[in-house]
């Protein structure tokens, strides 16, 4: 199966990837993971985008474009896939489309910008294996520990309100059109769009989405 979770930063779409991934046993593809891992290798890609990242703005298209078409070749990915975070412009879903890549499914989590920003506080996340955790809502077994691997937790450096605010407009602005390229689109390589209520608890969220892929 190939799809893509749709969503302002923050909606859930890290935390419903592990269970679509484990359900479909698909790799996920997460460029803002992908990035996170560039910047701790300190690579030229995680120079350059560390500050971007930073600021809240989004990363150059031909470089995003370039890194996933690279990850789509991989043997893993033959199977099938699951983007998260990508496509987050128009030119990005364009280039899917123009290399020939046919979505089964476009999954949106749907969740107001009035309860991003409290998700984005408390906030935790395993830096290797991209496991996401919230201090309230979806606590780790041991506070501030990975549940699989007892690694820590860290905070992400995006985090900060006033970055999260930047990211919003920058959804608003640069991805949001992207509810109407998939949600539109028709004929035989058209996906299946689901759209979720994502300020509903992680595993109502997670029933609904499975249930819609069919699982
Ligand atoms: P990226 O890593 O993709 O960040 P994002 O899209 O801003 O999304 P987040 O990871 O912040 O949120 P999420 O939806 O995954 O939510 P999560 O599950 O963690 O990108 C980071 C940056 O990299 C970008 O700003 C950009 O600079 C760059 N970048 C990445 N991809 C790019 C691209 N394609 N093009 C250009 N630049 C790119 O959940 C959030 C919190 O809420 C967690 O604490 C979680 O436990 C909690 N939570 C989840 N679900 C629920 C629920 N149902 N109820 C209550 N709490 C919940
Ligand atoms: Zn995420």
């Amino acid at each position: 199966m190939k799809a893509l979770l749709l969503g302002a930063p923050g909606a859930g779409k890290g935390t419903q990837a592990q269970f679509i991934t484990q359900a479909f046993q698909i790799p996920q593809i997460s460029t803002g993971d992908m990035l996170r891992a560039a910047i701790k290798a300190q690579t030229p890609l995680g120079l350059e985008a560390k500050k971007i990242m930073d600021e809240g703005g989004l990363v150059r298209d031909d470089i995003i474009i370039g890194m996933v078409k690279e990850r789509i070749a991989q043997a893993d990915c033959a199977n099938g896939f699951l983007f998260d975070g990508f496509p987050r412009t128009l030119a990005q879903a364009e280039a899917m489309r123009d290399a020939g890549v046919v979505l089964d499914a476009v999954v949106e989590i749907d969740v107001p910008d009035s309860v991003i920003v409290e998700r984005m506080s408390g906030r935790r996340v395993h830096l290797a294996s991209g496991r996401t955790y919230h201090i309230m809502n979806n606590p780790p077994k041991v506070a501030g520990k990975d549940d699989v691997t007892g690694e820590d937790l860290i905070q992400r450096d995006d985090d900060k309100a006033e970055t999260v605010q930047k990211r919003l407009q920058v959804y608003h602005e640069q991805t949001a059109v992207l509810v109407g390229f998939y949600s539109q689109m028709s004929g035989d390589d058209a996906p299946k769009y689901i759209k979720v209520d994502g300020t509903q608890n992680v595993d109502v969220v997670k029933q609904e989405v499975l249930s819609a892929l069919g699982k």
